[in-house]
């Protein structure tokens, strides 16, 4: 690809299509290696010109095009087909071959396992038939699939069915329509055996819809928790949002071969298995919220997303940070609101400040794509999300929702941009957003500084906020943005909350307080930015054990022991302050009575979130002192790690919110207790009784981080029971991935010729070498290069496989400005071989070209 170097695409070039096609039928033929597809268009000239019309295509084998009945000689490219001198209004029928079993990609036509189905968003629906793959060009859609009975017996797309018959050779079809105008990315198409989980809803208008869960054979008793989980939110997106769902029936299908998470076609989703199935045995806690907020998050898509979608692929943000906000925010009502939201600013922290930190960095909306699976983000889904829970923040509630309304109201049916949301929800409050709007062009973190100044006499309290975004690999001038910052002020009396709106570079606020209080600020993340705010330790200290706002005591915990630790790097000796160790055994006090908080708050920062904290680390060092902190705290507390782990609930497993808390603290007890040398007979005994998978997956990690010698039998044990489980072993295949240990790339090696791994597959990709790249820190940043050049290797050979996984594998090797300049020197070396790699995906070549810049 180095010869033909891709181009990059701008969101200023958009251009309004040439044609529209508001009707298509589409007439699949399945076949493992030639499926026979016809599509038949209404396509009609917009505006007055003469263009040719210019269809998208890809690996498509072209069989015949027609034009109002009459065939024409069309010659395809890579690219797509370019038809000149079309009529003004035409039906235009083409018919292609493709080859669904090996698409490896998993994009457009493939199979999964013995069943066929789709994936079109981004840009895979021109990998099925010849069209204008673009949002903004939308249709009415009939669809017919035909296939052998006995195989699949069930044929699914989008809308309802309208009809289905038998064929004389052991085939069937079945035909469907989509009452609804939709953009080819969610169109859907399976077919397949499965069990299916029947259930119903009816919406507050009154209208029954039928809901329908597709699994595999066999796994039905693992189905229960997605389809609750549905339910749930389709009864809440009525009650917050008035939105009801719209089609007699909602069908989702569980498959094993999936790129991302979850995909909201029209009436027709198609999941990762891993965000449907779940049982006590075999499920985490996590992964029932998992499941839960994916669920929701698809479902959502319904209004936003698909009612009103995106106009071109630079307004992704506008489905995806709004539909996020939306999961988020449900997820906040059934679970517990604080946990919830550390979990977020996790994410944020951990991942999105490291994008805006490398050579990926984009705005949320951003300018200029190469390769449009590549802005699947954390900055354009999770940033973009915080973006809209500021202006949730600062219009509130009632406000938020009078937005929203208009929003739909006056966009429902079409395909729109991000400034046509911000304009409904300034339309809706009659506030000017102007400044707002640089969030969706301003790329990277902004810093916020905070000064502070109390005088005794008037009794006020003085508050200086200056902002100021550094400039990033891809913007260089930053203005200021509007933002809101909550603050928290904690004096004798009790607290008092405000929010703070800022919009300029500097901005002083005054609060009249009775005595010097304790500053907080941040409450809630209200803006995805980094503060600059020089505490002591005992102000620090004292809101985490005092604060109002639970997110705030967190955030000062973490704040404590993140410095704690970089203390510790620069001196090896340094014992534990008194504040940490004050800290602690006041968390550990009510541990017992805020056992979700507590458990937060004792838990370690990542070593990926210490090191966004910095400009420049040293890996070796920061591991040695997060393990000396770690290890203190083990000793310092050992009775408490020790009784505390009895607090576990005594009911059996339910996923029910105070045996989570307790399970969660438990298992934070757990990665202390494992560094105490008298831990064998605990773990092993916890081991042995555990009844659930949440529980059993705390023993094992706790062993994985203390390097205890239990690891190897009990993850020997595990396989023996659960070797069989394609989802369970994910577990054990990312247990031992993301293992510190010596050997770790032997094991690695071994591990990738498991009966039960498969490159074709990326749950089993992103269990082992995705967690040995993201999270296996001494590994995969080896001195010697080993784990770079081994994760390099490993994506030249995925990226002929499926170049999506290979892309999302690759972001560790990135942002590498703030490591030591040896690893610096390793990682470009490797990075310089892939460049030359041939052939190379667009996919790998936008990131890698960046990353070399
Ligand atoms: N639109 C999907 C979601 O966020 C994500 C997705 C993107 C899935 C591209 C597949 C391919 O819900
Ligand atoms: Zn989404």
């Amino acid at each position: 690809m180095s010869a033909a170097r891709p181009q990059a695409m701008k969101l200023a070039d958009y251009r309004q299509p040439d044609f529209l096609i508001p009707a298509l039928f589409l007439d699949f033929e399945l076949h493992d290696t030639q499926t026979r597809v016809t599509a038949v268009s209404k396509v009609r000239r917009q505006g007055t010109h003469s263009h040719p019309l210019i269809l998208d295509g890809e690996k498509l084998q072209l069989v015949s095009v027609e034009i109002n009945g009459e065939t024409v000689s069309a010659q395809a490219t890579e690219k797509g087909l370019c038809l000149e001198n079309v009529p003004d209004e035409f039906e235009l029928r083409i018919v292609t071959h493709i080859d669904p079993l090996n698409n490896t990609s998993l994009e457009g036509l493939y199979k999964s396992g013995s069943a066929f189905c789709t994936q079109c968003e981004a840009e895979g629906f021109r990998k099925i038939t010849y069209f204008m793959d673009r949002p903004d060009v939308m249709a009415k859609y009939q669809v017919k699939i035909t296939a052998d009975r006995q195989t699949y017996p069930y044929l699914l797309s989008n809308g309802n069915k309208i009809g289905q018959g038998e064929l004389p050779d052991g085939k069937h079809w079945v035909l469907w329509e989509d009452p609804f105008f939709k953009p080819c990315y969610l169109f859907a198409l399976v077919a397949g055996d499965f069990d299916l989980l029947e259930d119903s809803f009816t919406t507050a208008s009154g209208r029954q819809v039928a809901l329908e869960l597709f699994v595999d054979k066999g796994n039905l008793g693992r189905a229960g928790h997605a389809m609750a989980s549905l339910k749930k939110a389709m009864l809440w997106d009525e009650q917050r949002y008035g939105l009801e769902y719209d089609l007699d029936i909602y069908m989702i299908v569980a498959v094993d071969f999936f790129n991302m998470g979850a995909m909201e076609n029209k009436g027709l989703n198609v999941f990762n298995s891993k965000f449907v199935l779940a049982d006590p045995a075999s499920a985490t806690d996590e992964d029932y919220f998992n499941i839960e907020s994916v669920i929701a998050h698809e479902y959502f898509h319904n209004w936003t997303g698909n009612r009103v979608t995106c106009r071109d692929w630079f307004q992704l943000s506008l489905k995806e940070g709004l539909t996020v906000f939306r999961d988020q925010q449900f997820s906040a009502d059934m679970a517990d609101p604080a946990i919830v939201r550390i979990k977020q600013v996790q994410v944020m922290r951990e991942h999105q400040f490291a994008e805006d930190a490398g050579p990926m960095v984009h705005p949320i909306r951003p300018a200029e794509v190469m390769e449009m699976n590549n802005f699947y983000s954390v900055t354009v889904y999770d940033k973009g999300a915080e973006v809209i829970r500021m202006l949730h923040t600062l219009l509130g509630e009632t406000g938020f929702r009078q937005g929203m309304d208009l929003y739909i109201a006056r966009h429902d049916g079409q395909a729109v941009t991000c400034d046509d949301f911000v304009q409904a929800m300034q339309d809706a409050n009659g506030i000017d957003l102007t400044l707002f709007r640089r969030w969706y062009s301003q790329s990277g973190t902004p810093r916020v500084e905070v000064e502070t100044l109390y005088d005794d006499k008037r009794q006020q309290f003085a508050l200086t906020l200056r902002q100021h975004t550094p400039a990033t690999a891809d913007q260089q001038d930053k203005l200021p943005l509007h933002m809101p910052v909550a603050i928290e002020l904690i004096d004798e009396t009790g607290s008092q909350q405000h929010i703070l709106s800022l919009t300029e570079s500097s901005q002083r606020f005054e609060l009249a307080c009775k005595g010097e209080p304790t500053l907080a600020v941040l409450a809630g993340f209200s803006a995805p930015v980094k503060v600059d705010f020089a505490q002591d330790s005992q102000e620090l200290l004292k809101t985490a054990l005092y604060g109002q706002d639970d997110f705030l005591r967190w955030d000062a915990a973490q704040q404590l022991l993140s410095e704690s630790i970089h203390a510790s790097v620069t001196d090896a000796n340094s014992s534990l302050p008194e504040a940490v160790l004050a800290l602690f055994s006041g968390t550990l006090d009510v541990a017992a009575e805020k056992p979700a908080l507590a458990a937060e708050m004792l838990a370690l920062p990542s070593f990926e979130t210490l090191a966004q904290q910095k400009p420049h680390i040293h890996v070796d060092s920061l591991l040695a002192a997060r393990h000396s902190v770690k290890m203190q705290l083990a000793e310092a507390f050992a009775g408490q790690w020790k009784s505390l782990i009895k607090v576990a609930p005594d009911q059996s497993y339910a996923y029910q919110r105070e045996q989570v808390q307790l399970r969660r603290l438990k298992a934070v007890c757990l990665t202390y207790l494992a560094e105490l040398p008298d831990s064998e007979a605990i773990l092993q005994q916890g081991y042995q009784h555990s009844d659930n998978m949440s529980d059993t997956l705390a023993i094992l990690r706790a062993c994985q981080s203390a390097n205890h010698r239990l690891f190897e039998p009990l993850m020997q044990d595990f396989e023996q029971r659960w070797g069989q489980d394609s989802l369970v072993m994910d577990k054990w295949f990312a247990l031992h991935g993301s293992r510190q240990h010596p050997n770790s790339l032997a094991s690695l090696q071994l591990l990738t010729g498991h009966a039960m791994y498969s490159i074709n597959n990326p749950n089993k990709v992103r269990a082992l070498i995705g967690s040995f790249a993201f999270y296996n820190t001494a590994g995969f940043h080896a001195a010697d290069g080993s784990g770079y050049r081994f994760v390099t290797d490993y994506l030249m050979k995925l990226d002929a496989v499926n170049p999506q996984v290979a892309s999302r594998l690759i972001t560790p090797m990135l942002g590498f400005s703030h490591l030591d300049s040896t690893r610096q020197d390793l990682i470009v070396q490797q990075l310089a071989r892939l460049l030359n790699h041939e052939p190379l995906s667009r996919d790998l070549y936008e990131k890698v070209s960046k990353a070399l810049h």
